[in-house]
């Protein structure tokens, strides 16, 4: 079953509980929980507010600069986020009509991520933590994609499989609370996020990330027009470089014969190509929801967003009577509210250590 969502983001306040009110989400009397949450792993500078798990506001500033590169340039990466910071954060008080002082704690992303673009939020959020007096919560990015099938209703329960598809990841998850996950297996390799975007680049498609416009000209093609093999990797785990390494020699052998090849069968190859690292991802899904017996699957990061994937998970939750869970598209790749999500959690369970300096973990474990 495909659960689709309202969205809930708003930039009023006058329908939630503030500080010192009710809170809403047990009807009984008890202090609203409100979290900033602050997102800057990767090329995502953002910022969100959440009271009581409801989200009041996010903001978010995606840097441009790496298309020219076609990939994330680190040290380019820092700088746009030192400058975006303070105004990303000053937007998303402003639109949820928060003033700093009615906050209860400060969630931001410690890792895993690019540690110059870590830096600069945690040192941030230290900084606001320590001046404004308020606890700040080192959250873990990748179980915080999960956690944003928590933003809207409905919202899956525990236990349950998640699926983490994105660029820097590609994991399969045992969640049995929001600070309970166990890594079942994980790419050897390449991120599938990062074998969209590498084909996106053979194909000469210039804008970075290419995964989305490979799922886009995949809608005008036909996917068994070419056939990429499969890796088969054992267990729980995922291996994307062989059928990048494969599409590359594919290419380059018909560029041989006609060198407008790519151009001419765009939308084949992309169709085709895609239909085989879903494939794989529907592969393991399958494997790892039959082995662990679980009913739920969960999905996450900014390949949740392709189409094909959704449709073929959709498809067989509904055969096979599982529930299925996939965030709204803009909470599918970076974000602060899936940020300030897991700082709920975090918060409300007092499940979270003192505010003292916390550090970027850029290759945080699972
Ligand atoms: O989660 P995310 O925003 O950043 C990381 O934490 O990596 O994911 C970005 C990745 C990129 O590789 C991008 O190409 C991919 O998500 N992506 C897609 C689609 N939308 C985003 N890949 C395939 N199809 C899409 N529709
Ligand atoms: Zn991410």
């Amino acid at each position: 079953m495909h659960h689709s969502r309202v969205n809930h983001v708003s930039s009023s306040s006058d329908r939630l509980p503030s500080k010192g009110r009710t809170g809403a989400a047990h009807g009984k009397v008890s202090p609203a929980i409100t979290i900033l949450g602050i997102e800057s792993s990767c090329d995502e500078t953002a910022a969100a507010i959440m009271t009581d798990g409801i989200l009041r506001s996010h903001a978010i500033a995606t840097q441009t600069i790496h298309a020219q590169y076609a990939g994330v340039v680190p040290e380019l990466a820092a700088r746009a986020h030192e400058q975006m910071i303070v105004s990303i954060v000053a937007r998303a008080l402003q639109q949820a009509n928060i003033q700093l002082k009615e906050l209860d704690a400060i969630a931001v992303t410690q890792g895993p991520g690019l540690l110059g673009g870590l830096l600069v939020g945690i040192a941030y959020a230290n900084g606001l933590g320590m001046a404004c007096e308020l606890p700040v919560l080192g959250i873990h990015h990748t179980r915080a994609h999960l956690l944003a099938n928590f933003i809207e209703k409905p919202h899956p329960t525990f236990p349950f499989l998640g699926l983490i598809v994105s660029g820097g990841h590609t994991q399969l998850v045992l969640c049995r609370s929001p600070y309970e996950m166990t890594l079942l297996g994980s790419t050897l390799d390449d991120a599938v996020g990062e074998a969209f975007d590498k084909i996106a680049r053979m194909m000469g498609i210039k804008a970075y990330p290419g995964g989305i416009y490979v799922d886009r000209y995949a809608a005008g093609g036909d996917p068994r027009r070419f056939s990429f093999p499969s890796t088969k990797v054992g267990g729980y785990d995922f291996s994307f470089s062989g059928i990048k390494t494969a599409f590359l020699y594919f290419l380059a052998k018909a560029e041989q014969q006609d060198p407008n090849f790519a151009a001419k069968h765009r939308a084949d190859l992309c169709a085709s190509i895609q239909w085989a690292l879903v494939d794989m991802l529907v592969t393991k899904v399958t494997f790892a929801m039959e082995k662990t017996g679980l009913n739920q699957l969960v999905l996450g990061g900014g390949v949740a967003n392709n189409s094909l994937l959704r449709e073929r998970l959709s498809a067989l939750a509904a055969a096979r009577g599982w529930h299925f869970f996939v965030p709204d598209k803009p909470f599918c790749t970076d974000n602060a509210a899936m940020i300030a999500m897991a700082g709920h959690y975090l918060f409300s369970q007092k499940n979270y250590k003192p505010p003292i300096n916390i550090i970027p973990l850029p290759r945080m474990a699972l």
